[in-house]
């Protein structure tokens, strides 16, 4: 007979369900139901993949040598090329065998955990933070240490809370600038400050760099183990084509690591995934190794949108919103709105709240629970200049009742 059970794995069984779900999946029965639902929760950016892009993948399509299972750590052009790229755009000097290919940033962030982590292991996680960093560093075993982060500091995390965060099981510090959620981008001497005290402890960062070519108003993305060589040994990189060349369908990141974790890392995705697909693969090539005029011409319209959604978020009684220093997110606070009855309906959370703004208004805002930060909503502004404005109107008008 059976072992009786659970049917889910208790590891399995504990990941958490996107907090974004349950608003995502209503936005998107509203629409189909021929609602006027106007979102920002997308993460990703409006505009096609350029033309270059999409022409190397009709050609890979063409040649059969990409229709074959191929090394499962990416295309050695492709390692190469992101390595050139790497030091072309953060000056961070690496090569070939410090590179996997994966299936998008996303699985980089796993593959990074799964290979770092044991069990009982720490991992410092300032908040807000990205919906998918706490559930790959649980799965590994390990325990995730929040530390919260507000307006008072920009969202950006001290020395200070870091030191009193640290403890003899503090394996790896995460840090994410430009930040999804909250736009925040840190300054080159925090980030050295930052470098040097994970040096100092022995403590490994995974920086995850995927916004690195979206900041604005002169704030400028640094690379943490340029700014502190000593951390290359105990660094991961993160990062990917998906923001940069918008390229999120496509599923090509990458991780950049010493070779020992980075093969270790390799040795893992070979029997997880294999190969990232190869038409994938040789878009990602084109991409890196063209130049950075299409993501200039995305910043140039980011911008523009980024100060048009702060100005009106910001005009909103009872939100007050810092502005987006990178990313295309912001992350207004709407604490006050939550002291108060809305349309006689008295919210307690973020999370009722992104749920009665959709219902009344028909506009979809992530809410704050979904970053370690009830309170506050994340907004992208990764949509075109009518929708948002005519979205932040919405909430301003139903709010302002
Ligand atoms: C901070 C951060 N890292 C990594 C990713 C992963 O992107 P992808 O898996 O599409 O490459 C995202 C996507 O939202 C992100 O916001």
């Amino acid at each position: 007979m059976a072992r009786m059970g659970s049917r889910v794995s208790d590891r399995i069984a504990a990941i958490a369900p996107s907090a974004t779900l349950a608003v995502d999946a209503k936005a998107k029965a509203l629409k189909a139901a021929g609602e006027p639902v106007i979102g920002f929760g997308a993460g990703e950016p409006d505009f096609p993949t350029p033309d270059h892009i999409v022409e190397a993948a009709v050609a890979a399509c063409r040649d059969p040598k990409n229709h074959r299972y191929t090394p499962a750590g990416g295309l050695p052009e492709l390692k190469e090329a992101v390595a050139v790229k790497t030091a072309r755009d953060s000056g961070y000097d690496v090569d070939a065998a410090q590179v996997l290919i994966t299936n998008g940033g996303k699985h980089a962030v796993a593959n990074a955990f799964a290979t770092l982590v044991d069990l009982g292991d720490e991992v410092i996680l300032p908040a807000p933070y990205w919906t998918t960093y706490p559930e790959p560093i649980r799965r590994a075993g390990g325990i995730v240490v929040e530390i919260a982060t507000d307006e008072s500091t920009g969202f950006r995390v001290t020395i200070d809370q870091l030191e009193a965060a640290r403890t003899p099981k503090t394996k790896v510090l995460v840090f994410v600038s430009p930040s999804n959620p909250t736009g925040a981008v840190y300054p080159r001497d925090e980030i050295e400050a930052i470098g040097r005290w994970a040096v100092e402890h022995g403590i490994w960062v995974v920086t995850d760099e995927i916004y690195e070519h979206l900041t604005y108003a002169g704030h400028e993305h640094h690379s943490m183990p340029v700014l502190v060589p000593e951390l290359a040994a105990t660094c991961l990189v993160i990062n990917g084509v998906a923001k940069t060349y918008a390229m999120t369908g496509w599923r090509v990141g990458w991780m950049i690591g010493p070779t020992d974790i980075v093969k270790a890392a390799t040795n893992l995705q070979s029997h997880e995934t294999s190969n990232v697909a190869n038409v994938s693969q040789r878009a990602a090539l084109a991409a890196v190794s063209g130049g950075l005029d299409d993501v200039a011409r995305f910043r140039e319209s980011f911008d523009r949108r980024r100060m048009n959604m702060y100005r009106s978020l910001s005009a909103i009684p009872g939100v007050t919103v810092l502005e987006p220093e990178g990313a295309f997110y912001a992350f207004p606070n709407f604490q006050a709105i939550l002291q108060r009855p809305v349309r006689g309906r008295h919210l307690t959370t973020t999370l009722e709240l992104a749920d009665f703004i959709l219902e009344e208004a028909k506009v979809a805002i992530v809410p704050g629970e979904a970053f370690g930060a009830p309170g506050y909503a994340r907004l992208s502004f990764a949509l075109g200049d009518d929708d948002l404005g005519e979205g932040i109107a919405r909430i301003g008008d139903l709010l302002a009742e």
